[in-house]
């Protein structure tokens, strides 16, 4: 069945919103030896033209972490299958994540990445879905707020599918 979908984040707005993010980020660490840690697997597409909207280059890592099984659900706990590899005590270190929805993960993601005492933790997210929060979490950096909706697209998934569409959807039937 084809996918119903209604786009709601155009490419073009994503450009310009990471360009202001991004200018945001140079004024905020000036000459600063940044640590951009990016979670998997949904930030990897934010995050790359993240870093090259930047006018300096900064250092990447990854964790992996996952909340959702297959399906549209959340398990509600936060598994860490790929940690960070740097190190990042006494760094600053910016989280580069796709979307906050119950907030469960950043929320899990940022005491775990404070435990390695960084000189300054903060959080770039590109979209903060608000209906569902269960936890809130500081976002430092928002590139766009939502409602509601099942979301898919530039890095989102349902059931591993959908993740390279250039745009950000709501996904009516998934
Ligand atoms: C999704 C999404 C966020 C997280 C939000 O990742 O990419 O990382 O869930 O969760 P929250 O409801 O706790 O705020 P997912 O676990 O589906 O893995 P993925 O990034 O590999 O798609």
């Amino acid at each position: 069945m084809e996918a119903q979908k209604r786009c709601l984040i155009s490419r073009e707005d994503i450009a310009q919103r990471i360009k202001e993010l991004a200018a945001q980020i140079s004024r905020d660490y000036p000459g600063r030896d940044l640590v951009m840690v990016g979670v998997l697997k949904g930030a990897f597409i934010f995050l790359a033209d993240l870093v090259r909207a930047l006018p300096f280059p900064v250092v990447v890592d990854f964790v992996r972490l996952k909340s959702y099984g297959a399906g549209t659900t959340s398990s509600g706990e936060i598994h860490i299958t790929k940690d960070v590899e740097e190190t990042l005590k006494d760094r600053d270190v910016l989280i580069v994540e796709d979307i906050v929805d119950l907030g469960l993960t950043l929320d899990f993601l940022r005491k775990h990445l404070l435990t390695h005492q960084p000189r300054s933790l903060k959080i770039c997210c590109l979209i903060d879905k608000r209906e569902r929060r269960q936890v809130e979490v500081p976002l430092d950096y928002t590139g766009f707020v939502v409602e509601k909706g099942f979301l898919v697209g530039y890095g989102l998934d349902c059931a591993e599918g959908n993740r390279t569409w250039p745009e950000v959807y709501e996904l009516l039937n998934c």
